[in-house]
């Protein structure tokens, strides 16, 4: 099994690290795991060597950075073959109101990162998965690009386009046997919700997440919000009409603004 993960130094990628090493360590996995904190990275690929069957490389990078991730891949390709899963997980969310000036620095961060990010880490895999004649591209959106949440235009903004992007590449990949998965989630417990200070509902550990994420994977969903409950949520989002969305989330409670460069 061979799987390269941008966003795995914390949260959601790095328990897809683990899920994936219980999961398949009783044979021979080779895992990349990427995002800019070298230092985080390093500790989990410690923690992920006590496997013997594992084989870890770290790639400090920011998925801004398309050469880098060439790089990646290019190396990541050269020592292991062309990867089974690539998982697009790297992202940041901030709350951003488009009245403040200097929000608009966060806005720019916001769709480099999740949306050209997720580009940037398939595009240098797909000529290897083409010649393998298989492959997975996983990217990971959002519940909140089904609708424009307030206080978070840019992050709604950017995983609408994330879960746009992600159905184009899946049409697209069709012809060359590649799978392309989206995950919308939820709310899962990780560093980017820590910060919450509203409720969250459905809320979910992100030990379970990772293992249903990587049910989804394997069994090669298209799109999945993942908790369920949050799906149907989602359904219900999506077919309310723009004045009662109005209505409904008008007061809604606002993410916090954090300054991102
Ligand atoms: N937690 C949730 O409830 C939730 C819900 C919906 C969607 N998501 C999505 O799930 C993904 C993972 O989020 P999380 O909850 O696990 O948050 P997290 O713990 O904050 O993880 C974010 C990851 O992205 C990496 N990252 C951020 N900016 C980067 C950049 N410019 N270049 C490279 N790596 C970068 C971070 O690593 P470095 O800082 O070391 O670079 C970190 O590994 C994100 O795309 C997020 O939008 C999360």
């Amino acid at each position: 099994m061979k799987i390269f993960i941008t966003g795995a130094s914390s949260g959601i990628g790095e328990a897809l690290a683990f899920e994936y090493v219980k999961r398949h360590g009783s044979g021979k996995t080779f895992i990349g795991l990427s995002a800019r904190r070298s230092e985080y990275l390093q500790k989990i690929k410690q923690k992920l060597a006590s496997n013997d069957q594992v084989q870890c490389i770290t790639y400090p990078l920011d998925v801004r950075d398309h050469t880098a991730l060439t790089n990646a891949a290019n190396q990541f390709i050269a020592q292991f073959g062309a990867p089974d899963v690539v998982i697009a997980c790297a992202g940041v969310s901030s709350g951003t109101l488009t009245e403040h000036a200097e929000d608009t620095v966060a806005f720019q961060a916001i769709m480099d990162i999740n949306v050209i990010g997720l580009v940037n880490t398939f595009q240098p895999f797909i000529n290897a998965m083409r010649q393998a004649g298989q492959g997975q591209l996983v990217g990971i959106a959002s519940v909140a690009g089904v609708r424009g949440l307030p206080g978070a235009g840019a992050y709604s903004a950017s995983k609408a386009a994330a879960i746009a992007y992600l159905e184009s590449l899946r049409v697209e990949m069709q012809h060359h046997n590649i799978a392309v998965t989206t995950i919308a989630p939820g709310y899962i417990r990780t560093p980017m919700t820590d910060i919450n200070t509203y409720t969250m509902p459905f809320l979910m550990d992100v030990d379970i997440a990772a293992h249903k994420f990587v049910d989804a994977i394997e069994c090669k969903r298209r799109f999945v919000v993942i908790p369920w409950q949050m799906g149907w949520v989602a359904k219900l989002m999506r077919f309310i009409p723009p004045v009662l969305w109005d209505f409904l989330a008008k007061n809604a409670p606002h993410k916090k603004r954090i300054p991102l460069a």
